[in-house]
């Protein structure tokens, strides 16, 4: 895989990963460094949000995912939580004209139902107006947990299998992956995760289970466009084998020609 830049145009990736995933880490130490309160550090992120949103949407990526906040974060600190909700619904107000202009589909993923009241409305709103929009599906993780999106999907799996809509004998990788909250949405072919952070701390538990894993030490306010690309470089330098041998690799290449 390549990345070529045409002179001072814009870098062209040659491979391009359909659904990028993307664990946005490192706000609170990105604040203690400069002596700043925590929030400052979430505040600072919302840039690269808008960043990685552009350039994914520029690069031709189908999905986007990023995981905004999870069902452990409810955990933390009362302000903190209220000031991250803040700054959510106005996000979600400050950044609707930019997904109508980039033709991008807002989605969320995780326990909506515990999010404040206007959050899920601006939420909803958003969803509404960007509903028939093509270019990427931009996937929002808040009040999400991996484990957490299980139990939801076992939980709708057994009323089937009370109710005899659903026979347990055919219960299937695919009848998980049909339960789950964005059941559409293919697998991230790579993780990033920012912060020198080298775990998945209850991210798409299921749909991650081939997808490659990129870290880089940059913090998430720091995230650059330079720094997402030379993330992408090395996702593209990697060999997925999804448990084949390199032989098999091969063969199925030369047949696909
Ligand atoms: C990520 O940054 C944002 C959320 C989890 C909401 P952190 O707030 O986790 O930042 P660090 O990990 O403490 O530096
Ligand atoms: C993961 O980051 C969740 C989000 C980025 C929203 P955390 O900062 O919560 O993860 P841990 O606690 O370091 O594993
Ligand atoms: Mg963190």
């Amino acid at each position: 895989m390549k990345i070529s830049s045409n002179g001072n145009g814009p870098t062209v990736l040659s491979k391009v990963p359909r659904h990028v995933a993307v664990v946005m880490d490192g706000n609170g130490r990105w604040a203690k460094k400069r002596f700043l309160p925590r929030v400052e550090g979430h505040r600072a992120g919302v840039k690269s949000v808008r960043m990685i949103v552009e350039e994914s949407r520029r690069l031709g990526i189908r999905y986007l995912t990023l995981f905004a906040f999870s069902t452990e974060n409810w955990q933390r600190p009362r302000d903190e939580v209220s000031s991250l909700m803040k700054l959510f619904a106005q996000y979600l107000e400050s950044e609707l004209e930019l997904m109508l202009k980039n033709d991008i589909r807002l989605r969320a993923v995780g326990d909506l139902s515990r999010l404040p009241k206007e959050v899920q409305h601006s939420l909803q709103k958003n969803f509404d107006r960007t509903k028939d929009m093509q270019g990427m599906d931009l996937v929002l993780a808040v009040s999400y947990g991996g484990r957490d999106e299980l139990v939801h999907a076992a939980r709708r799996i057994a009323e089937k299998a009370r109710s005899g809509e659903l026979d347990p004998d055919s219960i299937s990788e695919a009848t998980i992956t049909e339960h789950l909250y964005a059941p559409d949405v293919p697998d991230p072919d790579v993780l990033i995760r920012t912060s020198d952070e080298n775990r998945i701390s209850n991210f798409l538990l299921w749909q991650l289970a081939y997808s490659e894993i990129v870290v880089t030490p940059v913090l998430w306010p720091d995230f650059s466009k330079e720094e997402y690309t030379r993330c992408l470089q090395e996702f593209s330098g990697r060999t997925r084998r999804f448990g084949l041998t390199d032989e098999q690799l091969a063969q199925g290449a030369a047949a696909a020609k």
